[in-house]
């Protein structure tokens, strides 16, 4: 059974429960992503970033507080929004919750009239791979070193007006 899962944008928040969730996020980031690709999860993004959305999902946990699960981070640049991010924190894995994360994004994008959803990923991040072409995402490029010397870049499209 996948974990019952709260999505919710930090935006919806009020300033202090938004950094608390910005700080459990960015102890994920560091823990997730080498130094050099970890997300700055600071308090701007709350305050003055509208075009950039951070949702995270939680569960809920005894005593009535709730736990994060995962969190996923786009920039909306009019039709087109480019996903940074999509993290499952590691013991939620393989328990259908990046599919429930991209399935939200994909549905919430497409209400909000966004055409294409366009992401980078490295080529050796078979899972993330696996997830987004389950999604219906299409790989159109590869840059070699995009990432770092040795480290290619794949570039994903998903067209939300055809796969609906
Ligand atoms: C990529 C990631 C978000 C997937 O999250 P998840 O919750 O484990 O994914 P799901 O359980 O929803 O899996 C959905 C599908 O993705 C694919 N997939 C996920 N993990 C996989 C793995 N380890 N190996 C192969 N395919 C995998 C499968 O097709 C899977 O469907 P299935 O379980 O029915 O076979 C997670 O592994 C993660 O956070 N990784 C570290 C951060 C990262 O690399 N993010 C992407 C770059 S920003």
């Amino acid at each position: 059974m996948p974990p019952t899962l709260t999505i919710s944008d930090i935006h919806s928040l009020k300033r202090n429960e938004a950094l608390e969730i910005l700080a459990q996020i960015s102890r994920v980031e560091k823990k997730t992503f080498p130094t050099n690709e970890a997300f700055g999860f600071g308090e701007e993004l709350w305050r003055k970033k509208p075009n950039t959305r951070v949702l995270y999902a939680t569960q809920p946990k005894e005593g009535g507080r709730s736990e994060l699960i995962a969190y996923a981070v786009y920039v909306r640049q009019k039709g087109v929004a480019l996903l940074h991010k999509v993290c499952v924190i590691e013991a939620y894995r393989r328990q259908g919750v990046g599919q429930q994360l991209m399935s939200y994004i994909q549905e919430r994008l497409r209400k909000e009239g966004c055409q294409y959803i366009q992401l980078w990923v490295d080529k050796v991040r078979e899972p993330a791979r696996a997830l987004y072409q389950r999604g219906g995402f299409k790989e159109q490029e590869e840059i070699p070193d995009y990432y770092a010397p040795g480290r290619t870049g794949i570039r994903m499209i998903l067209d939300l007006d055809r796969d609906q």
